[in-house]
């Protein structure tokens, strides 16, 4: 990652069952880096891991005085969720990157409809509060398991009155219906960060919606089953490298067992941190963060998790 600004914890509260909001102030006082509505800043914990986390505090001005993060308790977490939850303390020094937006809104954007599911809230509390502040027509449906695991709920209450629905499941009996959410098709774009399942099935019940107008950030990526991935030829070409890939590893993975050292962050296909351009080879697109047009092109690729369709993949690495 990209570490390079170096923050104190300044606050820490719970705002939901299993969810703490975390502060984070430059080291010296100065203002940070400010951030747009979607943007998330990557965040080394001292454990040696590397977590991207959405301010839920972006504004869109040049400075802010601080980022707020808002973390959620994952029983299946690989490390972060655990440390913040069980070490992070208030005066605890970090280093984080200046903020990135994978996630943006676009302004041409008039009639808005913002879809949370659990700690999916994070990025969409910046975009309500945005939505509010510039008089867009707007909604925001917020799902969680139970009404006290949604994280800012009083404050979205407040923020958006009749603009709100919620869905619970556990007074539902199940997650929300988003086929007749969605059914009257009367906004310009949905904006949606959720568990996996809630954004699979609005991609397929959207598939025919215009380009652009369905956004969504992932909490993870997706994977091609170690079953259909194929092996093939990968060649560095600036670096005079080549090997083969096999079917237990990432093109990621064989450019550093080559000695090459390459960025990443998530290893996940939801950062875009190892992005890597290619010259010859058909990519098996498995990210989240290139859009259709992208993908289509076959001109750049996301090597922690996206593979070769043909037998060989050559890189400007
Ligand atoms: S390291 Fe995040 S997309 Fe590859």
């Amino acid at each position: 990652m990209s570490a390079d600004i170096d923050v104190t914890v300044s606050a820490i509260r719970a705002v939901a069952r299993d969810v703490l909001a975390i502060e984070l102030r430059h080291k010296s006082g100065q203002a940070l880096p400010g951030a747009a509505p979607g943007a998330h800043i990557e965040f080394a914990l001292p454990n040696g891991l590397v977590r991207q986390y959405s301010l839920t505090d972006a504004q869109g001005k040049a400075h802010q005085d601080c980022y707020t993060i808002a973390v959620g308790w994952d029983a299946n977490s690989r490390g972060g969720s655990h440390w913040i939850h069980e070490r992070l303390r208030v005066g605890q020094a970090l280093r984080v990157s200046a903020p990135r937006n994978l996630f943006a809104m676009d302004p041409a954007h008039r009639r808005v409809l913002l879809l949370a599911g659990g700690i999916g809230i994070t990025p969409i509390v910046a975009m309500a509060r945005h939505c509010a502040a510039a008089g867009l027509d707007w909604s925001l449906v917020a799902c969680a398991r139970s009404a006290s695991r949604l994280a800012y709920l009083e404050e979205l209450e407040a923020l958006a009155g009749n603009r709100l629905r919620t869905h619970f499941d556990d007074e539902h009996g199940g997650p929300i219906d988003l086929s007749t959410l969605l059914a009257p098709r009367q906004w310009d774009a949905v904006y949606a960060c959720g568990p996996a399942p809630m954004l699979d099935a609005l991609t397929a019940m959207t598939s025919d919606w215009s380009t652009g107008s369905v956004r969504m950030e992932r909490f993870k990526g997706a994977e091609v089953p170690a079953g259909e991935r194929r092996v093939f030829e990968l060649v560095l070409q600036r670096s005079g490298l080549e090997t083969e890939v096999g079917t237990h590893e990432s093109v990621l993975d064989a450019i550093e067992r080559l000695g090459v050292s390459y960025p990443f962050s998530c290893r996940e296909g939801i950062c875009g941190t190892c992005e890597a351009p290619m010259l010859e080879g058909e990519a098996e697109h498995m990210d989240f963060v290139l859009d259709p047009a992208e993908k289509a092109n076959h001109q750049r690729m996301m090597v922690c998790v996206s593979r070769c369709a043909s037998s060989r993949l050559v890189l400007d690495i």
